[in-house]
Parts: structure tokens; sequence; C-alpha cells
């Protein structure tokens, strides 16, 4: 059975990086995810670059990246600006995001969750208009770092609202790392009964080490679409204390040892992993990279 990787680690792996990443590393590092055999990978944002100075260098990366016809590139776009700075930078395919709770939404993009649906709605008119697939996030559904519980009704309607807007799927954001596999079990049913599992994919981060037990309990509910991050890189600016995507190489590891096609080559992909980890130079907390390097 296949699955679907996206690759997230040069967009939410890197926006959370003290250390500036030189564009021609970011550049490399989306080359080789590509070559390992990723078919889906999410470059960079075009945010404002005084929320996210990582991540500033947005137009020069798609610039130097090379762009083949198996290998989609996207990018997060928040508003009207970012989708004008994603058309001029050829994208075929951007992303929208948007939180359950409101005090994430809030702090994470500067309007109330009321406010941004009709902004969202404009940039995926104009995108599918150019053309583009448009994919949806839906942030904090297992938890908000400043609410606590987030009832699962709210991330129900924004998934609806983000599915009426035309994206293609949405992604469901454990944000801080907070679930459990019997809630992601429970919040997955209830969100697949409402559209199908073919537009949902999981988003896990692996803060308090659940991340791939997850993975395991949204393949239960059907979902076959998973986003992970190069090294286990990662986290959100706006979330106290969310730690890395899962990692790549560990869900890969995982995933072929059960026999789920993905693609991927894990060696060219651990090459990957060990180039980011010696660019930034600090140990990266895949598991599956440390037990390679170790070896
Ligand atoms: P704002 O300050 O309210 O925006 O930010 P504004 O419309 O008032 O504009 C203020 C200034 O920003 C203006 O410039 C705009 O031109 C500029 P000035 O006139 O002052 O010189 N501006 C822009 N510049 C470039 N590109 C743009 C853009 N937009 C405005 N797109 C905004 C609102 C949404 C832009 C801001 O809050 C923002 O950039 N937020 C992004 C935060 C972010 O990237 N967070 C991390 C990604 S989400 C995440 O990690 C979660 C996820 O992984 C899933 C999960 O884990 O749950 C996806
Ligand atoms: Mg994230």
């Amino acid at each position: 059975m296949k699955i679907q990787i996206v690759e997230v680690g040069p967009r939410d792996g890197l926006q959370n990086e003290k250390e500036m990443v030189s564009t021609s590393a970011k550049i490399q590092l989306i080359d080789k995810l590509a070559a390992a055999g990723l078919k889906r990978v999410e470059a960079t944002s075009f945010v404002n670059p005084r929320w996210i100075p990582q991540l500033a260098d947005a137009e020069d990366v798609l610039k130097g990246i090379e762009r083949q016809n198996k290998v989609t590139h996207s990018a997060l776009v928040p508003n009207l600006r970012g989708m004008e700075r994603a058309r001029e930078s050829g994208l075929t395919e951007v992303a929208l995001f948007m939180s359950a709770s409101e005090t994430h939404n809030l702090k994470n993009i500067n309007k109330s969750i009321e406010d941004t649906f009709p902004v969202l709605r404009q940039v995926a008119r104009e995108a599918l208009a150019l053309g583009m697939r448009v994919r949806g996030y839906v942030s904090t559904v297992f938890g908000c770092p400043y609410e606590g519980n987030v009832p699962i009704d709210n991330s129900r309607r924004v998934t609806n609202e983000l599915l009426e807007m035309g994206v293609f799927e949405v992604s469901l954001g454990d944000t801080i790392g907070v679930a459990t596999p019997k809630q992601v079990r429970e919040v997955m049913e209830k969100i697949v009964k409402d559209t199908t599992s073919d537009r949902l994919a999981g988003h896990f981060h692996d803060t308090r080490g659940t991340g791939l037990a997850n993975v395991l309990a949204a393949l239960d509910t059907g979902i076959r679409t998973f986003d992970s991050s190069i090294g286990g890189l990662g986290g959100c600016p706006y979330a106290p204390g969310a730690a890395g995507n899962i990692s790549t190489e560990d869900l890969v590891y995982m995933l072929n040892g059960m026999e789920y096609e993905t693609g991927v080559d894990l060696n060219l992909l651990l090459d990957a992993g060990a180039f980011i980890q010696q660019e930034l130079g600090r140990e990266l907390p895949s598991k599956v990279l440390k037990a390679h390097l170790a070896a």
C-alpha cells in the first residue's frame, strides 16, 4: 500500500532554527530530499519576514532549486501578499494555514478565526484560478499551548471551511506534540466522516515521543498521507515548547519495515539528514539518523 510523505523540514524545520541557515544550504537540502525520492517538499514560506526571518530568502531558495516534473514544491501562504510572491516564484502548489483554537490563530497570524476565513478564501480563489493546487493546514487540533484542550468540533469546522474553499487536502496538526494514539483515533475518525480519508493528512510533532505511534493510529483510520521533517527538525515559533516534526528517516524506516510503499531511498535520505545536521552543527533528534551515523 502506498503512503505519501510530505517533507516539511525546509519550512517547518528551518523556520524554528536559531542559527540562520544559508540560502545555498537550503537549496542543497531541498534538492537532496527530492533526489531521495520525496515527491512533495514544502520548501519555504511566503509570510511576513519580520515574523519569520529564517525564511526571508524564500524567493532566492525557489530560484535556486532544481525544478522537476516529478516533485511538487510548495510554500505556506497566509494572505494575498504571500500569494503574489508565490505566483511570481512560479510555484504550482501553495498551503494555507490556520488554527482550530482562537488564541493560537491570533498569535500565529494576527487575526481571529472568523477574520481569517475571508482572507484564505480569497487566496484560495486566486491560486485555483492560476491552476495551482491548494493544501490546507489546521493547527492545534490535538491541543493548544494557550487554551489546552481543543473541542473536536472546532477542528471539524475549520477543516470543512478549508475544504469548501477548494483545498485538495487538509493536514491536521499536532502543533505542540501532545496527542496520544487514542486521541488521534477519536479525532481522525470524526473528521474522516465529514470528508474522505484521502483528503486528510497527519502532521505530528514529536515533543513527547508519541509521533510515530500517532502515525500508526492514523493509519488505522485510513489516513495515508503524513508530514515529516528531515532529521526531526522543527517546531512553531508561535507555539512555545513545540519540538520537531516526526523525523522523515524514522517514518520511512518504520513504513518500509511494515511493507508500505513510500518511494523513498532511505540511504539517500540519510545523506540529506547528515548534510543538514552538519550544516546546523548540532545533533538532530532523528533516531534512525543517529543509529546510521553511529554504525
Ligand atoms: P500582520 O503584521 O498582521 O500583516 O501579519 P499586515 O497585513 O498588517 O502587514 C504588515 C506588514 O507586513 C506590511 O509591511 C506587509 O506588506 C507585510 P509594511 O507595510 O509594514 O512594510 N506583509 C508581508 N510581507 C511579505 N509577505 C507576506 C506579508 N504579509 C504582510 N505574506 C501575517 C500577518 C499573517 C503576515 C503574519 O502574522 C505572519 O507572517 N505570520 C506567519 C507566522 C508563521 O509563519 N508561523 C509558522 C507557520 S504555521 C506552523 O508552523 C504550523 C504548521 O506547521 C502546522 C502545525 O504544526 O500545526 C503549518
Ligand atoms: Mg508544524
